[in-house]
């Protein structure tokens, strides 16, 4: 069913295109589109769109009844959802249990999905032409995009969010590697958890085989990738519709 959400179309990323509804709501449309390698290679998938949308809507709705306040509003059961708009801050959250991508590639004296000791949390600029730098604290604060307070709440939620995802990802026999998270302020200055949470943005392994994109940027075509994430869905026991 898809839905009657109109608005005007007022950015289109790799993965979405985002439309303003009014002054509080946008609509985020998830494109049949996989990228990957900072969009140099890219795909039509038949389906994916809807897929990585009802996973967002329902990873979102399992965080939201853990209590970590996020954009979700509702979801069409197609490829989109409506959000609350924030003011986004540009930096990528990314929590890693285990050595895996960039991590490796900056600290090659560890052996690929070592588990860490604890959770790491690390922020990276959002900027394609850089290739999404690894960046400090300090840049981030020099910078003026957030505060230390600030800071530590995203560290400290970030890592909520791990321990929820984590817990029921091995309830269901999954294994979370690593993902990306991007948050926003709301108009009372609150930081809330935005974007999406699918196979886009995050590892997910069953037996040690990734369900992810990581397939697609290893060489899967889409339409395989479009079949993993059919698979992650129904393992996660994400619904097909609302
Ligand atoms: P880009 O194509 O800009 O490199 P991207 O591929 O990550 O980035 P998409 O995911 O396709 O972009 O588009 C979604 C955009 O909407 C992102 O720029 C994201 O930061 C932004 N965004 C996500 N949630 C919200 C929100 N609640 N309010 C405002 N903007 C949001
Ligand atoms: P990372 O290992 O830093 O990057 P790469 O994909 O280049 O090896 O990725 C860590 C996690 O964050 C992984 O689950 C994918 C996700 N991610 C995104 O969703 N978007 C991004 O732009 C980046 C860099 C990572």
């Amino acid at each position: 069913m898809a839905s009657n959400w109109t608005g005007e179309l007022i950015y289109e990323g790799k993965a979405k295109r985002v439309y303003r509804v009014d002054n509080e709501f946008l609509v985020m449309e998830f494109k049949d589109e996989v990228t990957a390698f900072d969009g140099a290679r890219k795909e039509h998938a038949p389906g994916k769109g809807r897929l990585a949308a009802a996973q967002t809507a329902f990873l979102m709705g399992l965080l939201g009844r853990h209590g970590i306040r996020n954009h979700l509003v509702d979801w069409d059961g197609d490829r989109k959802i409506l959000v609350r708009e924030l003011r986004m801050i540009p930096i990528e959250v990314i929590v890693r249990n285990y050595a895996y991508g960039s991590f490796l590639k900056r600290m090659p004296l560890m052996k690929p999905m070592t588990k860490f000791s604890k959770p790491l949390v690390e922020f990276h600029l959002k900027s394609d032409e850089l290739h999404d730098p690894l960046i400090t604290t300090d840049d981030i604060i020099e910078a003026g995009l957030a505060g230390q307070e600030q800071l530590n709440e995203i560290i400290s939620i970030a890592l909520r969010v791990n321990e929820i995802l984590s817990d029921y990802m091995v309830s269901r026999g999954l294994m979370l590697v690593d993902f990306k998270l991007e948050f926003g302020f709301d108009k009372s200055n609150n930081l809330v958890l935005a974007d999406e949470l699918s196979g886009d943005t995050m590892r997910v392994l069953i037996n040690g085989r990734h369900l992810d994109k990581e397939l697609f940027r290893k060489g899967a075509s889409a339409m395989d990738l479009v079949k993993s994430y059919e698979e992650m869905n129904k393992i996660l026991g994400v619904p097909l519709n609302t």
